[in-house]
């Protein structure tokens, strides 16, 4: 008798070993991070994704980097309460679907994000949903006239990015060159004199970098400048890339 309790307790234990590693390998086999990506300064969603299967559970949602908790809240059944929130992080509920999301202000940087949304009430926590997204943050050129203290004129390409070590080069008549007035210390940075005569050429700025699958151009009109007298003319390039089908945002979830 003794025996075949200890039989059964030990098959039951077994069984349940077996199912809980199994239960883990799903767990750690669903996780999967999607791709999205931004401009260097622009603003990112991400949608957490999760199910919950009633609506008298209670809720905790939290998103993190690898290193950081950014923001973390818990629901009481009427309303979040948040708790220790980044700045730069703007948490959304909609209540009338429950969906869950964060807005990422000003991202300058690549990074991984989490969001993790559990079950906190009734216990044990439980996850109901994690979702990563990896966002990759590209260059934004910009070209602009600028009027010296000498009274020259000066095309200034800037590209806004995290990253100094560019490669930044002109094209004019379908050449490309090097201006002689780069700041090596300042890659994503280039002034171009021009002629003190009206003389109506296109300029192109040219901007490359490991993180971009090919190179950016942007490109501004000398006679432009002539006109505004080195004012406020700027053009920012939006970059358009062909990265069709990682562009939708798309969430992981586990449902436990
Ligand atoms: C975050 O962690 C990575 C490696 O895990 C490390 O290289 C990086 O310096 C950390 N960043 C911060 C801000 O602690
Ligand atoms: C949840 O919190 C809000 C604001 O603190 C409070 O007004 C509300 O009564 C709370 N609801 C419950 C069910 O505790
Ligand atoms: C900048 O980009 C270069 C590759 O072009 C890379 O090797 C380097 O680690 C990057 N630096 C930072 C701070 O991301
Ligand atoms: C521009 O300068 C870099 C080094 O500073 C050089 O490697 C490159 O060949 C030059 N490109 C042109 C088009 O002159
Ligand atoms: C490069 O730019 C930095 C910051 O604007 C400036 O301090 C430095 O003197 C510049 N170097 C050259 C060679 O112009
Ligand atoms: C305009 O400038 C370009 C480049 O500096 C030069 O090759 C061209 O001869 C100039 N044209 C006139 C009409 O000055
Ligand atoms: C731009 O950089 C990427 C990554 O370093 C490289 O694969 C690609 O060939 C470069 N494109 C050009 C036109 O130099
Ligand atoms: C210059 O850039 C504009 C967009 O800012 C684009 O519409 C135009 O085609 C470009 N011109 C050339 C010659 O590439
Ligand atoms: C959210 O999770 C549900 C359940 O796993 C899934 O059916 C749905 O496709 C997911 N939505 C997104 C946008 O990934």
């Amino acid at each position: 008798m003794l025996s075949l309790e200890g039989g059964m307790y030990f098959f039951l234990s077994c069984c349940w070993m077996l199912l809980s590693s199994a239960y883990d390998f799903a767990n750690a086999a669903m996780i999967r991070s999607t791709t999205l990506f931004v401009n260097y300064g622009q603003s990112a969603r991400i949608n957490c994704n999760y199910s919950r299967t009633d609506e008298t559970e209670l809720m905790a949602v939290n998103i993190q980097t690898l290193n950081h908790t950014l923001c973390s809240l818990r629901f009481n059944g009427s309303s979040w309460k948040q708790q220790n929130c980044r700045d730069h992080v703007k948490f959304n509920w909609i209540p009338e679907t429950e969906e869950i999301s964060f807005e990422l202000l000003n991202l300058q940087d690549k990074n991984t994000y989490t969001c993790t949304v559990t079950r906190t009430i009734p216990p044990p926590n439980m996850d109901l949903g994690i979702t990563q997204v990896q966002v990759i943050v590209r260059p934004v050129l910009s070209l602009s006239c600028e009027k010296m203290p000498d009274g020259s004129t000066m095309i200034l390409c800037s590209a806004g990015f995290h990253n100094d070590s560019l490669e930044l080069l002109w094209i004019r008549d379908g050449e490309f060159f090097n201006s002689s007035h780069s700041n090596k210390s300042f890659s994503h940075k280039s002034y171009l004199i021009l002629p003190p005569q009206i003389n109506n050429t296109v300029y192109f700025c040219w901007v490359n970098h490991s993180s971009l699958n090919k190179p950016l151009i942007a490109n501004l009109s000398s006679s432009a400048c002539y006109e505004n007298k080195g004012c406020d003319l700027m053009v920012t390039v939006a970059v358009a890339f062909v990265i069709s089908a990682v562009l939708t945002v798309i969430l992981v979830t586990i449902v436990v």
